[in-house]
């Protein structure tokens, strides 16, 4: 299976140079997809869109939801499957549709930074839930965003204690902070639910792990799940083990048996 991988940032740049060194049984290195290809990728083949589109048999997003929401179409409307890590941008219902449409190409979702999604997905199933909440601390500095002004976004690079920056429906939350509550998108599509998801942002000056809890009470059970990542030394807004994550999904989509998804 040949991989494209789009973008070369936190996640991109792992994933790609360790599908070039053979890692993953049955996948191969096609090239990666920047920006702007004239700053290379650490001597990797750099290709355009076009380029991977036509040579790759899977697009691995690794870039962001708005790199999702503009090429994440044209990859499965050209029949590559597209295995997607920036889920938030499926919160907009445009690029929602234009991503579950038929297609000849699959879209696959990563679990990313996160876990516990398999019994999620099985219980929502079962019955569905009547609350599902996800809470996500991170280093306070990593969450400042573009839409915040010049006093929260101070108050955050100086915050002393722990803020609670946003509680709201999933859907929302995932949109204000697209990089960094991807994992509130992932956990309303495994509960097949956005609106039984409540996520809930903290910023903490004194964490050094990221942390997700995510509380889900239904038909099947009760379920708590906590996680504590280390963040990425790349980009403090990702975890560390989100390119693993990549390219565990990638591995079973080449066809390796005996594997969890
Ligand atoms: N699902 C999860 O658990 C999870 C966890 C962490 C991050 N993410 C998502 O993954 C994204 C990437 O994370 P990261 O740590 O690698 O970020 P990063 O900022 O380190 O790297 C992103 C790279 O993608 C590039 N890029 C952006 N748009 C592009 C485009 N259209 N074509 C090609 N390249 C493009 C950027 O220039 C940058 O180099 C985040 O923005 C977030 O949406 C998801």
């Amino acid at each position: 299976m040949r991989v494209a991988v789009l973008g070369f940032g936190g996640i991109g740049a792992p994933v790609a140079h360790a599908l070039a060194r053979g890692e993953v049984p049955g996948a191969e290195l096609a090239g990666v997809v920047r920006r702007d290809p004239a700053s290379g990728a650490d001597g990797l083949a750099v290709l355009g869109l076009d380029e991977a589109v036509e040579r790759a048999d899977l697009v691995a997003e690794c870039a962001g939801q708005r790199a999702l929401a503009e090429v994440g179409a044209r990859a499965v409307g050209a029949g590559r499957d597209l295995l997607v890590v920036s889920m938030g941008a499926l919160a907009d219902d445009a690029v929602f549709e234009a991503l579950v449409a038929p297609a000849p190409g699959r879209v696959h979702l990563c679990a990313g930074a996160i876990g516990g999604l398999d019994l999620l997905a099985a219980s929502a199933r079962m019955g569905g839930f009547g609350q599902v909440r996800i809470t996500t601390t991170k280093a306070a500095a990593s969450l400042v965003q573009p839409w915040m002004d010049a006093g929260l976004a101070r108050r955050l690079r100086e915050a002393t204690e722990p803020l609670e920056l946003m509680r709201g429906p999933a859907r929302k939350v995932t949109r204000a902070f697209p990089r960094s509550a991807n994992v509130a998108a992932a956990v309303a599509f495994a509960a097949r639910d956005w609106d039984a998801v409540e996520a809930v942002v903290v910023a903490d000056p004194s964490v050094e792990r990221t942390s997700h809890v995510i509380e889900a009470h239904g038909t099947a059970g009760d379920y708590r799940f906590e996680i504590r990542n280390r963040p990425s030394e790349r980009n403090p807004a990702s975890s560390a083990v989100v390119p693993f994550a990549v390219l565990h999904a990638i591995e079973a989509l080449a066809g390796r048996t005996m594997v969890f998804r």
